[in-house]
């Protein structure tokens, strides 16, 4: 994949100096004299006398920058130029287009981890406050639903969890797979532009393939919820080539829908954005206001599906959702029932 340059004006490469990094090695203010630069060279030497440090330190800092997804151009004559900061995922791009009170506001920024349910599932155990957020530029064993596997390749996909501790039943957790829902579609909606629909209970597809996937990990104790583990994958700047070939033709990724390089980090807070203010109107209003918002943005109703649950394959119309987030089916002989787990197919059939 081309990198977009960086120009001097771009707003996408304004945050820095905002918000130290993390482990404070110095890469915040190399950043910044990048930053200045303006997408100009800088020589290794010159670098080293502004930072007082030495050559060596010079390129281990660049090295570890560009590990955590930056990219530069090196020239022997001229020295180092950022070429495009805006693919790297760090805690200061992230944080400054936070607008939220709780969620997001605990971050942790990982190159490569097993999964971030994992990650984020030890800090909940370890008293993570409500809204600690766990994303990685990789993941080696990523989970989907169902114990499906989810491919998560390094550098271009949006791979997050975030610790919940809601207050209500264990009945209350589809409730909130359907809120995430609704929050990462108004997300995407708003920082890529790209139409994205809901599929119950919580893909998001675009132009019928799947982009999004949502898994709500629940861990009980005394009939209670004792927290929630909030994993949401985007497939956000993937290629087709990204692709192990038996999911390239029922996946398709923002990139590839909107022909532009989606920002990864301003598309992380958009989620925390979203999802704040929705579960605030959940704790205030109860579900029907989220309800509603996800019949608007579903691309479920009105569809001939098939459900595929512990009862075996059963045929209908999607008709509605129901009060606790189940689907609702029209069935052959004009019934309506209940579907409150499982997989669907929508006909005329998901592309193969
Ligand atoms: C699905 O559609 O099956 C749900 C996929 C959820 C994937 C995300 S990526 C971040 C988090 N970490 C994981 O291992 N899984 C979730």
């Amino acid at each position: 994949m081309t990198e977009p340059k960086p120009t001097p004006n771009d707003s996408r490469r304004s945050n820095h100096g905002a918000y130290p990094l993390p482990d404070g090695d110095g890469r915040a203010s190399l950043l910044d004299m990048f930053d200045a630069a303006g997408g100009e060279y800088l020589s290794g030497e010159e670098i080293s006398r502004r930072l007082g440090v030495s050559r060596t330190a010079v390129w281990k800092q660049i090295r570890r920058l560009k590990d955590a997804g930056y990219v530069f151009d090196a020239s022997p004559k001229l020295g180092y130029r950022l070429a495009a900061s805006v693919s790297a995922l760090d805690t200061r791009r992230i944080a400054s287009h936070l607008r939220t009170v709780r969620f997001g506001r605990e971050l942790t920024v990982l190159a490569k981890t097993d999964s971030t349910q994992t990650e984020a599932e030890k800090r909940a155990r370890e008293g993570a406050p409500e809204g600690t957020l766990v994303v990685a530029e990789e993941q080696t064993s990523g989970r989907g639903r169902q114990g499906r596997v989810w491919h998560s390749p390094p550098g271009k996909g949006v791979w997050m969890s975030t610790v919940l501790r809601p207050e209500g039943p264990l009945t209350a957790v589809p409730q909130l797979t359907l809120l995430a829902a609704v929050a990462v579609c108004r997300a995407i909606r708003q920082v890529s532009g790209v139409e994205a629909g809901i599929k119950w209970p919580n893909d998001l597809l675009a132009d019928g393939r799947k982009l999004c996937g949502i898994l709500l990990e629940a861990v009980v104790e005394d009939g209670g919820v004792r927290h929630c583990i909030m994993g949401i994958g985007i497939d956000a700047n993937l290629e087709e080539s990204d692709y192990p070939e038996e999911l390239r033709s029922k996946v398709t990724s923002l990139r590839r829908e909107s022909g532009i390089e989606v920002d990864r980090s301003a598309l992380i807070a958009a989620v925390m954005n979203e999802f704040e203010t929705l579960y605030r109107l959940y704790a205030e209003s109860g579900f029907e206001p989220v309800r509603l918002l996800w019949e608007s943005l579903s691309v479920t109703l009105g569809r001939e599906i098939v459900v595929r649950d512990v009862r075996g394959e059963r045929r209908g119309w999607a008709h509605g959702l129901g009060g606790q987030g189940e689907l609702m089916m029209r069935t052959e002989d004009g019934a309506v029932v209940p579907v409150y787990s499982g997989d669907i197919e929508l006909y005329p059939k998901e592309r193969e």
